[in-house]
Order: structure tokens, then C-alpha cells, then sequence
């Protein structure tokens, strides 16, 4: 079930409803352009998460450009993508319980499926859902990567898994997932470069000792919009999870480059349009969009082109503003662009993407894989 559609092909953006999820497709297909011509200048793997847009339309838009295929988190996005013409699903998460591994065994008799583990019991689990559809998986181990989040140590342990992976009748060993998220956010672009030379140096190891044990490691796979330059440049990497790039959130905003400016590669395309429900006072404006129509887990959205005014905070339905300049035009019923301080959230919130070319609706696309907790 999905909520209808807030505007029609053709409508001049005034006249798209709010809360909308806008995404200027101008700079949307320059970021998907810019990083596909990076990653094909240097001969690696481009496999974008696709937890971020969540929506078939745009995999199939980096898949034109040669992204192999996608990253899901979950086995519901990765059934959304496949059911959306995606072939090519790798689920870079660890999947646990007698369901979700059968849905997944299920899909991959459509589609080349892939999934991540960093437990030998799990292994058993993955081997009898793909037994029993008679399917083949291909199984990443994950190994810490300095995220502190899932995955065995690297080393012996990590060797035992791919080792056991090997021996399991439906599975394919495909290689190593060092993927280190915490790392995505540090502002300074040398405490950044210096947190993936860790994971880089946990990969390395690994692979090391697979090749003692005489276990060939096809591929590693990782990375992220703050840190691929790192991976890429890195020898060691030879694919590619970004996510958020297609869109630049405020949060990434916030990194810095080489030179200490903010901002990094890409552009903002992702906004919530929002409109002025309230102008109560002269230092305060009230916008329709609160806790259900944006993120706030990364700090408040930006006003995009809206100077001395900021959101301040959110309630459930309600966005309030504070206006710096008490002068300021702002008023009841005006339209403004918001940029979400997290993508990948905001758009789990959205049935619909509108997409916006020369200030009229060009797209709507739906959201299938949003809300897919399982
Ligand atoms: C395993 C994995 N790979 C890749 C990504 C993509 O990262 P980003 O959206 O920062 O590019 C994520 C995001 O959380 C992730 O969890």
C-alpha cells in the first residue's frame, strides 16, 4: 500500500504538494555520472547501497552507467529490487533466521543473490535455506574493519569462516566485506584517509592468511561516499558500497576536503519541500514538516536558499523556524526547500520520489523498498 503521488508529470513545482520528497535530476545524474567515470577511470567495481534511495528506478539509472549491480541492508529491499528488474543483489548485511534465509534462497533462483556472514552457525543456516531451494548464494565474510559494528576479527577467525563457507555445497566464498562506516563522517580528510589505512590493513591481513591456507580471495568489498577516493586509490579494494552520493546529505556536507573547505564532491539533488503553515510572530514560522517528513538523528535540515533563517526543531508534524531577521518575507503558504540532515531515513519516510527538472515535475518514481524492516 502506498500513499498517492503529492504532484503529476508536468506540473510546475508551486503547485507539488507538501511534505514532497524533491530530487533535482540535474545534479542527481551529474553525481551518479561522476563517480561512475571515477570508478571507471580506475578499473573498480561500482556496486552502489541502494538502502539509501531504496527505489528500483535509480539502481536500474547506476546500473545504465555500470554500476554491477546493488547493496540492500534487508531481505524486503532486496526482493523490492529484484521485483524492480535489478539482477544483481548483494546483501551486505548478516541475515539470521529460518524466514529470511528462505525468502533470500527463493530469490536467488532469480537473481544473483549475495549476502555477508561473520558466524559459522550461521553459515549452517545459509547452506540449508539454499539446499532446500536447491539455490546458489554467494557468501562475503565480514571482518572488522575499525567500525565496531558486525564482523569477526581479522585473522584466523575470519579463515575458519571462508573455510566453512567453502565447504558448504550451495555456497560460493566471494571474498572479504571490510566496510568501515564510522569512518564516513569524520570531518578532516587526513583522520579520515588514517581510519581507512586500519581497515585497509585488516583486509590485507586476511587475505594473507587465506592465501597461506591456500583460499583464493576473489574480491574486497566496502567503502563509502567519505572515504571510496581512499579504497579506490587503495589497490587492496576492488568494489565499491557508496550510497548517499547519488544525493549529498547536510550531514555529509560537513566533511571537509583536503584543503579544510566543507562540501566535498557532490551536490545536493535530495530536498523535502515544505510549506509556511504558521508565521505566528515576527521571529518565528511554522513549516508542515516535522518528525514524519524528515530525518533529524543527523542534526535539523538546512533551508536551501532561505538566508538568517534556520529550523530550529521538530515535533511530529510541525518543523519550527527561527527567523534571524524579524523583517524577513517569509510567509503563510510559501514553499521552501529543505536539506535533509540524513538521507537514507528521510527517504524511508516517502512513498514517492518527484523529480524536478527546469522547475517542473519530469518523474515520479515510487519507493518500493522503503519500510522494509525485514
Ligand atoms: C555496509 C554498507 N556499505 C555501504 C554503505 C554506504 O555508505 P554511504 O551512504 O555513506 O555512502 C553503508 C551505509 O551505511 C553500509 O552500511
Amino acid at each position: 500500500m502506498s500513499t498517492p503521488a503529492p504532484a503529476e508529470i508536468g506540473m510546475p513545482l508551486d503547485e507539488v504538494d507538501t511534505p514532497a520528497l524533491l530530487l533535482d535530476l540535474d545534479v542527481f545524474e551529474r553525481n551518479m555520472d561522476k563517480l561512475a567515470k571515477a570508478t571507471a577511470a580506475s578499473g573498480i567495481r561500482l556496486r552502489p547501497h541502494a538502502k539509501t534511495h531504496k527505489c528500483p528506478s535509480i539502481a536500474r539509472a547506476q546500473i545504465a552507467r555500470g554500476a554491477v549491480g546493488v547493496c540492500c541492508q534487508k531481505v524486503g529491499e532486496a526482493e523490492a529490487m529484484v521485483a524492480g528488474g535489478v539482477q544483481d543483489v548483494y546483501v551486505s548485511n548478516e541475515i539470521v533466521g529460518r524466514s529470511k534465509l528462505e525468502r533470500l534462497a527463493a530469490l536467488a533462483k532469480q537473481a544473483t543473490i549475495s549476502l555477508a556472514v561473520d558466524n559459522a552457525d550461521n553459515v549452517a543456516q545459509i547452506e540449508a535455506a539454499a539446499a532446500k531451494f536447491d539455490a546458489r548464494i554467494n557468501v562475503y565474510v565480514e571482518i572488522a574493519a575499525g567500525m565496531r559494528r558486525c564482523g569477526v576479527d581479522p585473522g584466523p577467525e575470519a579463515v575458519a569462516l571462508a573455510r566453512a563457507v567453502k565447504a558448504a555445497p550451495h555456497l560460493h566464498f566471494a571474498g572479504l566485506q571490510a566496510y568501515h562506516g564510522s569512518a564516513q563522517h569524520i570531518r578532516g580528510f587526513d583522520d579520515r584517509r588514517k581510519a581507512i589505512d586500519v581497515a585497509a590493513e585488516a583486509a590485507v591481513t586476511t587475505r594473507d592468511l587465506l592465501r597461506q591456507a591456500s583460499i583464493d580471495c576473489p574480491l574486497i568489498t566496502g567503502a563509502g561516499t567519505g572515504t571510496f577516493r581512499f579504497e579506490m586509490g587503495s589497490g587492496i579494494w576492488g568494489e565499491l558500497q557508496c550510497g548517499s552520493y547519488v544525493f549529498m546529505d547536510a550531514d555529509y556536507g560537513r566533511n571537509l576536503d583536503q584543503g579544510g573547505k566543507p562540501g566535498g564532491e557532490f551536490e545536493h539533488s535530495l530536498f523535502v519541500w515544505a510549506t509556511v503553515m504558521s508565521r505566528p510572530v515576527r521571529e518565528r514560522a511554522v513549516l508542515d514538516v516535522g518528525l514524519k517528513g524528515v530525518a533529524t538523528d543527523c542534526g535539523m535540515p538546512l533551508l536551501d536558499g532561505v538566508a538568517n533563517v534556520t529550523y530550529e526543531r521538530a515535533s511530529d508534524d510541525h518543523g519550527v523556524l527561527k527567523v534571524g531577521d524579524t523583517n524577513h518575507p517569509l510567509a503563510v503558504g510559501d514553499k521552501i526547500k529543505l536539506i535533509p540532515g540524513h538521507c537514507d531515513p528521510t527517504v524511508n519516510l516517502y512513498d514517492w520520489y518527484v523529480g524536478i527538472r527546469n522547475n517542473r515535475v519530469e518523474a515520479l518514481w515510487p519507493i518500493t523498498a522503503r519500510g522494509m524492516l525485514r
